[in-house]
């Protein structure tokens, strides 16, 4: 009972801080400026990400937690462009094959259970020469002690923020789900402690 009022009511406002690091939001600006016309984002948050879609005219807003949901409110009212939240899983993408140009996705393949099924579901539904956009925390391959203790922690971490994994392998992933990448750049996060501050940003092609 303790564990669900957490759940519910103080996580989600950890959440929106948390995200709201200054670093994590210059990320966001490289990596959303850029992206024009529809878009489908799995993992939508607090809305976090709306400030940054400057060439968006539909966003549709998959993300199937509604207590975190509730908390974009507010930013979606002054949002200019239309906004569909869609309450579903990235495992299950409710839109038709190759239908879509841009997917994103800002620290939610961490969280998502079934990776594996949700990238399979994301090259399904992108468009050939479609783009999946991502930016997220990874295993840091470079430093086995941070690997170790992230291999060690994650079982703890996926109790206290919501299934979140501190040890996965996103380019590893990307690449076994055939999706192509065009841009690859990792970074250490200021302000985000050694265990989860090594991060990819990436933008990945259906070939
Ligand atoms: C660390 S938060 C990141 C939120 C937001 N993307 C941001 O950048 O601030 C992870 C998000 O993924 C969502 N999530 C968890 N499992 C998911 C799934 N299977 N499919 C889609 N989203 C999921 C959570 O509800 C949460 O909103």
């Amino acid at each position: 009972m303790i564990y669900k009022f957490y759940q519910q009511h103080i996580f989600p406002h950890v959440l929106n801080q948390v995200m709201q690091t200054p670093s994590l939001m210059d990320k966001r600006r490289e990596l959303l400026l850029p992206i024009s016309g529809k878009v489908l984002e799995i993992g939508f948050g607090t809305g976090l990400n709306l400030p940054f879609y400057q060439q968006v005219n539909t966003l549709y807003a998959l993300e199937p937690n509604p207590d975190i949901y509730h908390l974009a409110l507010q930013r979606l009212h002054e949002t200019p462009f239309h906004v569909q939240h869609i309450q579903a899983s990235a495992e299950k993408l409710p839109f038709a094959d190759n239908s879509l140009d841009h997917i994103v996705s800002t620290w939610t393949l961490c969280s998502i259970a079934h990776l594996e099924q949700a990238l399979d579901e994301v090259y399904r539904v992108l468009k050939v020469g479609g783009t999946f956009h991502l930016v997220e925390h990874v295993l840091h391959n470079e430093r086995p002690n941070i690997q170790r203790l992230q291999n060690l922690l994650t079982p703890i971490q996926k109790r206290l923020a919501d299934g979140c994994h501190l040890n996965r392998d996103i380019e590893r992933a990307l690449k076994d789900a055939e999706l192509e990448l065009k841009e690859c750049l990792y970074f250490d996060a200021a302000g985000i402690p050694a265990i989860g501050q090594r991060m990819l940003l990436a933008r990945a092609i259906k070939r």
